[in-house]
């Protein structure tokens, strides 16, 4: 009975399973397997002493043996050169380079901030679809179907229907399209804001552009007055800019709000003494705002008997300038990295 062949089988296993954890040890088990004194050319002398007729068969096993040692060995060996060799190009111990942290746009601190202090007065935030149809833009919000929004200079359409406007696709003009979204889906009382970006035909220069952003603001329950929308205003305007801020509403004019007004507050530059910036008026116009058309209140199942609302919407980047005095509008969206950094502690 040869023990040879136990021998063999014995290492073949042990083979098979050798690992390691750095070159040292793979040199190690090299020099205990096939070196002069190894386990493996021991083996070799073990067989000069079997019989003829296992010669062939356990010759070959333990030729096998040994490739198969000396390609574990070549494999282990290979893993940790090429850890060596990326452990040569780079330092590991050495200090990293900081990672540079990226910055809110100033156009987001703004809109945060301005939904941060309704928030506080009870409004949450309702956002709609930026690719909207004429319903939920125009004819919800009482637009006479001549009305010049609907033109194609003021609109962008995606689908214009020049016999039935009921079958146009556009991208939003105002985010009201959000409001009657959240009063067709919602009953009062109701206290939404809704931001986001809306899209204007407008050639692009430095004071406009052809996409800028709002928030607009809705207010529906029974007995909601023009007195509210105001405090609500004053207090809005006293939060962002300060607390000597002063407001004016002027009358206006929008499809859907009845009466309406320009909302102006004191020129937070000059404090109302009157500079460049506010033409020597002291005033500048930050928003409109007005009581939701009975109209537009049962246009959305809203039964105008019952209840009445109030509404406002401002330009995100009118404020932000404002408050942060960006003369030319097209830096907001160039992504220059110079003008965005300068955001960074905000
Ligand atoms: N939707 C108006 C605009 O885009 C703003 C507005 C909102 C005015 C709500 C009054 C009431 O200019």
């Amino acid at each position: 009975m040869s023990t040879l062949r136990e021998h063999i089988e014995a290492l073949r296993n042990q083979i098979e399973a050798l690992t390691a954890n750095n070159a040292e040890e793979v040199e190690a088990l090299r020099i205990r397997f096939l070196s002069k004194k190894g386990e493996i050319t021991n083996l070799f002398n073990e067989f000069k002493t079997v019989s003829n007729d296992e010669k062939r068969e356990l010759g070959q096993l333990l030729n096998q043996l040994k490739n198969n040692t000396q390609e574990r060995i070549n494999h282990l060996r290979d893993t940790f050169a090429g850890v060596q060799r990326q452990a040569d190009k780079e330092d590991l111990t050495r200090t990293p380079e900081p990672i540079a942290l990226g910055t809110r746009h100033p156009l987001m601190i703004v809109r945060n901030e301005i939904i941060d202090i309704f928030s506080h007065i009870g409004f949450t935030v309702a956002e709609g679809p930026e690719v909207e149809d004429d319903w939920h833009v125009f004819s919800s919000l009482n637009f006479a179907p001549e009305h010049p929004a609907r033109d194609m200079q003021d609109t962008f359409f995606i689908e214009k229907d020049h016999d039935d406007v009921t079958k146009d696709v556009l991208l939003r003009t105002h985010t009201s399209s959000v409001q009657t979204r959240v009063m067709t889906s919602q009953k009062p009382p109701i206290r939404v804001l809704c931001p986001g970006r809306v899209y204007r035909n407008e050639a692009i220069s430095a004071r406009a552009h052809c996409f800028f952003h709002q928030v607009e603001g809705l207010y529906v329950d029974k007995n909601v007055s023009f007195a509210d929308l105001k405090q609500a205003l004053m207090y809005f305007a006293k939060e962002m800019f300060g607390d000597d801020t002063k407001i004016r509403l002027r009358p206006s004019y929008f499809p859907f709000t009845e009466p309406s007004a320009e909302m102006d507050i004191s020129c937070n530059i000059c404090r109302g003494e009157g500079c460049a910036f506010c033409k020597g008026s002291g005033w500048v116009e930050i928003l409109g705002c007005g009581m939701v058309d009975p109209n537009v209140l049962e246009a959305c199942g809203i039964d105008s008997k019952e209840y009445t609302g109030y509404a406002f919407g401002m330009g995100v980047e009118r404020i932000t300038n404002l408050k942060y005095r960006v003369k030319d509008l097209r830096l907001f969206s160039e992504n220059d990295i110079r003008f965005l950094q300068q955001f960074q502690s905000c």
